[in-house]
């Protein structure tokens, strides 16, 4: 062999021995793709576990209870580890086997759930509710302010309140009055969303919602829409009926278990006082009744002088032939007059609302009304 086929040879050998190196590092990343898919496969296969919370633990064998609220006695895997009444567990779906423990802590942090705030709302924006107003600070702010006279007397303050009428007339707006003139936290619950967007929590959401009132005490605690919860059930059938039910106990079990003077109260509101389940208004609970009702002529005035006192109205207003007019219409609906009215002037160009604004403004409204009761009685009867 000469110099120049050896040369030949030698780069023949070297160009082999690289693609061969090559070949083995493809066949390297295949194969580790190909575990990487099977694993991944694997995953897809494992049927999933259920997250459930544990009630009692009696050695290996524990009480637990699902997120619909039925309990079940199971096992506990040897490789779970120790758990305790409270862990949250995750277990398998067929025997329900605990299989490991989760670190979730049972507390979670029910302020992102509610509405809590210090309203500024005061008693002069209320318009035409003198006696309804006399009745909520005799009942829910004088405890708060004044305990020590209670106890003088030697009588207990209802521990709640529940506000009741059509749409539109002023309930929470006093709710939060009451809560502002108090300097009281106010915590916002919409019970409907307390059994729809919490299934299976309910009840834990409540105890939480009291718990967090007596940590910011003074507090007064919101219900709206309480018939959601409080609802009569002539029979329980369905699960979801027996978590709102489960949830309504509870809220009962809470309201009678906080002190009158605790410095925390509970107003309910609903606009179905004739569904309610008598339970809730039971003397000890929310045992004061407040009608708020439609406002009448000289209750109109006074709201429609609220909603105006910050317009720049014309001089040809007369805002008690404009009320007059008005007859039916709730407060939130007065106030969706005046801002009708400012629109009406906004289109012409105006800053100031003249009277035929509050005219068309009005004719509006009514006429929004008037559907809206139409479907009602539709839906009704
Ligand atoms: N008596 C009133 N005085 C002054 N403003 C009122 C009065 N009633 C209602 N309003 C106005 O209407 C708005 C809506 O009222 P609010 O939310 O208190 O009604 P509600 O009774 O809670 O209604 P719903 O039953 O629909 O919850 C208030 O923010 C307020 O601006
Ligand atoms: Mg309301």
């Amino acid at each position: 062999m000469d110099t120049k086929e050896k040369s030949i040879l030698d780069s023949v050998i070297y160009s082999y021995s690289t693609s061969s190196s090559q070949t083995n590092e493809e066949n390297r990343i295949l194969k580790e793709t190909v575990n990487k898919l099977k694993e991944e496969l694997d995953r897809f296969k494992v049927a999933p576990l259920m997250v459930c919370e544990v009630r009692n633990v009696f050695g290996k064998e524990a009480i637990i209870r699902l997120p619909n609220g039925n309990q079940f006695y199971v096992n506990v895997s040897q490789e779970c580890g120790k758990v305790r009444s409270g862990d949250v567990v995750l277990a398998d779906q067929k025997n329900l086997t605990i299989i490991k423990k989760i670190p979730i802590t049972r507390k979670f942090d029910i302020e992102n759930f509610v509405i809590v705030e210090k309203p500024k709302v005061s008693w002069e924006s209320v318009g035409g509710l003198d006696m309804q107003v006399r009745e909520i600070q005799e009942v829910v702010e004088l405890p708060l302010k004044k305990p020590e006279l209670f106890e003088k007397v030697g009588i207990t303050p209802p521990k709640g309140i529940l506000l009741y009428g059509k749409p539109g007339t002023g309930k929470t707006l006093l709710a939060k009055a009451v809560a502002s003139s108090t300097n009281s936290t106010f915590i916002q619950v919409v019970a409907s969303e307390l059994v729809q967007k919490f299934i299976g929590e309910g009840a834990k959401m409540v105890k939480e919602i009291f718990e967090l009132a007596r940590r910011k005490a003074p507090a007064i605690i919101f219900i709206d829409e309480l018939d959601a919860l409080a609802a009569k059930r002539i029979e329980i059938g369905t699960s979801g009926e027996r978590e709102v039910n489960r949830t309504f106990m509870q809220l009962l079990a809470e309201i009678d278990g906080f002190k009158p003077l605790d410095n925390v109260k509970v107003i309910g509101a609903t606009n179905r006082k004739d569904i309610l389940d008598p339970a809730v208004i039971r003397p000890g609970r929310l045992d004061r009744l407040i009608h708020i009702p439609i406002p009448k002529s000289e209750a109109r005035l006074e709201i429609l002088k609220i909603h105006t006192g910050h317009m720049n109205l014309g001089k040809d207003i007369d805002l008690s032939s404009l009320s007059s007019m008005m007859e039916d219409l709730s407060g939130a609906e007065i106030k969706a007059v005046c801002t009708e009215a400012g629109y009406f002037a906004i289109r012409e160009n105006r800053t100031k609302v003249i009277n035929n604004d509050f005219l068309k403004a009005i004719d509006k409204v009514m006429k929004e009304e008037e559907a809206e009761g139409q479907d009602y009685m539709n839906m009704f009867g």
